[in-house]
């Protein structure tokens, strides 16, 4: 199964995606997690990448692009994958498309995750992750069941993200009305859209999300 899972910063897409991994055997491909990884091993990409993922500004769908075709030829993507965060414009939506025609393959589902602005703004704030195993938490919403030890791996350590804060995050949701929400309409178009309201509680999104992968 190859899906995508599209929605504004904090939608909840990264959360599901960690979910979505566990239930189908399949890897999440987040390119904001590739990216992050990129910049903090200070690689050619990284070095390009940090001043523009910190002030919330896309990277340039070329090194976008690039990241992506090499990774879903890895092995563990033979039997699909979930991107997260990506495809983000209509020239990385067209990319996609031709990656998969390439190799033979297809998209099954395209899932829109909707969520109103202000929600969103109070989950980034909220968000903090482990440093081992990326596990996704929130201050009030999601915290580890027992305080300061992740749920998944143990580890004590956590982290937040650089660009969760007020500014960068309005820059950040400007650039999805602007450049990825058209995509909506582009994959209504080609009829494998499903659009879902990210409101819900976490477990009420995972149900919805399992009911369309399921059919
Ligand atoms: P990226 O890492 O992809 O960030 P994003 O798209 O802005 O999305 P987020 O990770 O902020 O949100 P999410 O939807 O995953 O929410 P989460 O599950 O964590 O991109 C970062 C940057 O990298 C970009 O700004 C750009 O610079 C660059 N980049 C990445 N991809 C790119 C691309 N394709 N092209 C160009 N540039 C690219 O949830 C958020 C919080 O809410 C958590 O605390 C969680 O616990 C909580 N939560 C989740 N669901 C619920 C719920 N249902 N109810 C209550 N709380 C919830």
């Amino acid at each position: 199964m190859r899906l995508i899972l599209l929605g504004p910063p904090g939608a909840g897409k990264g959360t599901q995606a960690q979910r979505l991994v566990e239930r189908e055997g399949i890897p999440q491909l987040s390119t904001g997690d590739m990216l992050r990884a990129a910049v903090a091993a200070e690689t050619e990409v990284g070095l390009r990448a940090k001043a523009v993922m910190d002030a919330g500004h896309l990277v340039s769908d070329e090194i976008v692009n690039a990241i992506v075709a090499e990774r879903i030829d890895q092995p563990d993507c033979a039997n699909g994958f979930i991107l997260d965060g990506y495809p983000r414009t209509l020239i990385q939506a067209d990319a996609v498309e031709a990656m998969l025609a390439e190799r033979g393959q297809k998209l099954d589902h395209v899932i829109e995750m909707r969520v109103d602005d202000e929600v969103l703004i109070r989950r980034v704030a909220g968000r903090f992750s482990c440093a081992k195993c990326g596990t996704v938490y929130h201050d009030t919403d999601r915290q580890p069941t027992v305080e300061g030890v992740c749920d998944t791996c143990g580890s004590t350590e956590f982290k937040r993200r650089p660009d969760d804060n007020a500014e960068t995050m309005r820059t950040r949701l400007w650039n999805y009305y602007k450049d990825t929400s058209p995509l909506v309409g582009y994959y209504h178009c080609k009829g494998i859209l499903k659009t879902i309201d990210g409101m819900q509680s976490i477990e009420d999104v995972t149900d919805n999300i399992d009911a369309i992968v399921s059919r």
